[in-house]
């Protein structure tokens, strides 16, 4: 199998594909014999530069994991899709299909492949290449205006689409502590939440709901409760005095990334990291 040309197929507010040699460098010695759990998964640029034989990889966006799923098993009906939105890739067009999701029926009886399509279109034409929902759940951004998006990378999505039918992944689509019910101690799991945002300015719209102090309060829990069943766990944050204070028990790495996806044009550029480690090599 041929996994070269393997890489993130959407743009993903909080893509990890900068700060990916920092979290090379803090990974369990042979992870390759560990199942990979990624439970906020978002658009996988640790997934795919690790390449696991194993994994289980989960988000709560239900778009982006019937993507994922639609990779794996209808990939050559997704190209053939994407080929033709790539030529009729217009402003009008956009906004036709941004709209569909606003009558919840019709947009119910759209194929799997057709909702698919419709989010790696969207994904790549929009403002910024950012995923974002209204209070309703709407995708709500506006059409971005690239000269030659690269809407339908067809030998990219080919090999993704050959490495998750060829190794042992599972695409879960729940809140990220069901997606974690089998870790163990032969677990390796990579935690990347939407980051905290003490001022509220930061990026949270991926989903309805949010994710705010108490979900990081949560999420805590849920890393000692995984700590405490022998799983080797590694978390991305924003560098707070919140987060440093709910894992002090923990090793807290400071890391430096370079964001290009902000909704606010003047917190793009480097912005303060940490890895939160729970395991002595
Ligand atoms: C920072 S992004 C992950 C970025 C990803 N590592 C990448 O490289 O693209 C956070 C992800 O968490 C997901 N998410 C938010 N709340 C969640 C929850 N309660 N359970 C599972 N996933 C959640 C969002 O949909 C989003 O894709």
């Amino acid at each position: 199998m041929d996994t070269t040309l393997i890489k993130p197929y959407l743009k993903w507010a909080g893509g990890k594909r900068q700060l990916l040699p920092e979290i090379k460098k803090h990974l369990p010695r042979n992870v390759t014999e560990y199942t990979y759990y990624e439970p906020f998964a978002g658009a996988g640029a640790v997934l795919f530069a690790l390449l696991p034989e194993k994994a289980v990889i989960n988000d709560c966006n239900d778009q982006l994991i019937m993507t994922y799923i639609c990779i794996k098993k209808e990939v050559e009906d997704l190209i053939t899709l994407l080929r033709e939105y790539q030529r009729k890739n217009t402003k009008e067009f956009y906004y036709r299909l941004r709209n569909l999701d606003k009558d919840t029926q019709s947009f119910n009886q759209l194929a799997d492949v057709e909702k698919a399509a419709r989010f790696i279109f969207l994904n790549k034409t929009c403002y910024n290449g950012l995923y974002r929902v209204n209070s309703r759940g709407l995708f709500n951004v506006p059409y971005g205006t690239y000269k030659n998006p690269p809407i339908c990378e067809d030998r990219v999505l080919r090999r993704i689409s050959a490495y998750l039918n060829n190794r042992d992944i599972s695409i879960t689509n729940c809140d990220f502590e069901d997606a974690l019910a089998y870790a163990d101690g032969r677990s390796f799991i990579y935690f990347d939440p939407p980051y905290h945002s003490p001022d509220k300015s930061g990026f949270t719209g991926y989903h309805a709901n949010g994710f705010g102090d108490g979900e990081q309060e949560r999420l805590r829990s849920v890393f000692i409760r995984m700590t405490e069943r022998g799983a080797k766990c590694l978390l991305s944050n924003a560098d707070t005095e919140f987060i440093r204070d709910l894992y002090k028990a923990f090793e807290i790495i400071p890391v430096q990334a370079k964001r290009a996806i902000n909704s606010d044009s003047a917190r793009r550029g480097y912005v303060p990291e940490v890895l939160i480690k729970n395991w002595k090599d």
